[in-house]
């Protein structure tokens, strides 16, 4: 067991046990035999790689929900005290739970509340292992300098493969002539099948998804045009073009992959519908907002559209079980009725691969903070990026100053740091908080006690953390 150096004592230096929390610690790396922090680094001095913080063990992580294996690999890789669940805790366990740990990786189910994080004493960090972050007072954690990642882009293949199976899907008719199956009738006709070689896909909103999507539908022989908000470069043979009305009157199929914003809320809806191609296909994988859903079964009666994919809706329930009706979407049994009509619960995204990928994507980006402070990706921080210290640079520090957004802070930062040589520092702002970094060399433990001591004192501080 290493001894750790704890400078919690004005003015001292003392060796102790490993304690409380390591945002409120300044640990020694994991030296043998009682060596010094300095001693340390210069016998590692031969090896350079990643410096750690805290001595790993030290870093509690509570993972609920059943985070994928992936994540839980790469996160007890580092050394640090992982504890699993397989399900979310009930709000008064989740407090009790919260107050002890550093790090905590949910999914959807957990709601991270103001009241939940305000026991989290000791929290740093909130890995989401999904997609959204609405499950978390993304306000409240940015306030009290709790850092909050997810994985918006992990299942970007995923949602595109759904929509390839869909584009035939619907040109087949495949739905109705499976349900027509498993109720006993046998049905063969050809009338209005398709094959998509040579057909002509429109896709609205050229992101992560859309671009992917581009690909898959040209190697299958389909003509891939795509609105978007942004000019952005085709992707093979595929083409820009400058409105969506243009692209609704030429896509035989029209497939929906934007945000959901104010701009994007009903995006289409009876003009639109009005605009496409008689016999047109509509697929929907965004959100459930971007389609007015009695629009589209207004125009699905009148056969303008000859099919429809919907993966996402205004309202979706919390849960698995017999919830999609009139109760949750007035037009619910309306919706159902309609024929060539593939309705799923939200599956874009679900694969094992995506599940695989989020894992590793959220792990990478906990230990990219714990250890050098690097909030890249991160939903509710500034996004502050700075090379890592090695152990090359003996006796280097890494400060981290988390911070209220108001003048003459880096002012009086600078005043703190004046005597020391800031090899490296940078800092930015995202509304009432800001981040920065800075890297200052050759400086003794009790050197890094008084930069601690004099942070803390100032009025805009929020968190300070100190790793070398
Ligand atoms: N069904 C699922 O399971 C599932 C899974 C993942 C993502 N999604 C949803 O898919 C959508 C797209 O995701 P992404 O990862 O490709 O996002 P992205 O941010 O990578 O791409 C979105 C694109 O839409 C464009 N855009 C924004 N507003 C627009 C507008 N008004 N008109 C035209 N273009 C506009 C942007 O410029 C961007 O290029 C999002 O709504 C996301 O929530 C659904």
């Amino acid at each position: 067991m290493s001894s750790p150096i704890n400078i919690s004592a004005p003015g001292k230096v003392s060796y102790s046990s490993l304690s409380v929390s390591p945002s409120a610690t300044f640990h020694s790396p994991p030296a043998s035999q009682g060596q010094s922090f300095m001693a340390s680094n210069l016998a590692h001095r031969a090896a350079p790689k990643h410096l750690k913080p805290f001595n790993t063990e030290d870093i509690k992580i509570l993972l609920l929900e059943n985070v994928n294996q992936t994540g839980q690999d790469i996160l007890k890789g580092q050394g640090y005290q992982v504890e699993f669940q397989k399900a979310s805790l009930p709000e008064d366990q989740l407090i009790e739970k919260i107050r002890d740990v550093h790090v905590i990786g949910i999914r959807s189910k957990t709601k991270l509340t103001a009241k939940v994080l305000a026991e989290a004493k000791n929290l740093l960090v909130v890995g989401c292992f999904c997609i959204g972050t609405n499950q978390v007072d993304l306000d409240y954690a940015a306030k009290h300098g709790i850092a909050v990642f997810n994985s918006p882009f992990a299942n970007s293949r995923s949602v595109a493969e759904l929509v390839i199976a869909e584009i035939i899907t619907l040109a087949r008719q495949l739905g109705d002539r499976s349900n027509e199956m498993h109720r006993g009738t046998w049905n063969k006709v050809s009338n209005k099948c398709w094959e998509i070689r040579g057909k002509t896909l429109g896709i609205v909103g050229y992101g992560h998804i859309g671009s992917q999507l581009s690909v898959l539908a040209e190697a299958m022989g389909m003509v891939v045009i795509y609105y978007d908000v942004v000019t952005l470069m085709a992707i093979g043979s595929a083409r820009q073009v400058p409105s969506l009305d243009d692209l609704l009157q030429q896509a035989d199929f029209v497939t929906l992959h934007v945000p959901e914003t104010p701009e994007t809320k009903n995006m289409i809806s009876a003009k639109q519908f009005e605009k496409m191609k008689s016999g047109a296909y509509l697929i929907n994988a965004s959100r459930g907002t971007v389609v007015d859903i009695p629009a589209l079964i207004k125009a699905s009666r009148a056969g303008k559209i000859a099919g429809a994919a919907l993966d996402v809706f205004p309202n979706e329930p919390a849960g698995n079980g017999d919830y999609f009706n009139a109760e949750l979407n007035t037009w619910g049994d309306d919706l159902r009725s309609l024929s060539n009509l593939i309705l799923t619960p939200h599956i874009g995204g679900s694969t094992e691969e995506a599940q695989r990928a989020i894992g590793v994507e959220v792990a990478d980006a906990l230990v990219r903070y714990i250890n050098q402070g690097i909030t890249l990706g991160s939903v509710n921080l500034p996004e502050v990026n700075m090379r890592s210290l090695t152990l090359d640079e003996p006796n280097h520090a890494r400060i981290i100053y988390i911070h209220r957004n108001v003048p003459g802070v880096l002012r009086k930062v600078n005043e703190i740091l004046a005597d020391h040589n800031v090899d490296k520092q940078i800092s930015d702002s995202k509304g009432d908080i800001a981040y920065l970094m800075a890297d200052v060399s050759a400086v003794k433990p009790e050197d890094i006690k008084d930069i601690r001591d004099n942070l803390d004192a100032l009025s805009s501080r929020v968190l300070t953390r100190i790793l070398y």
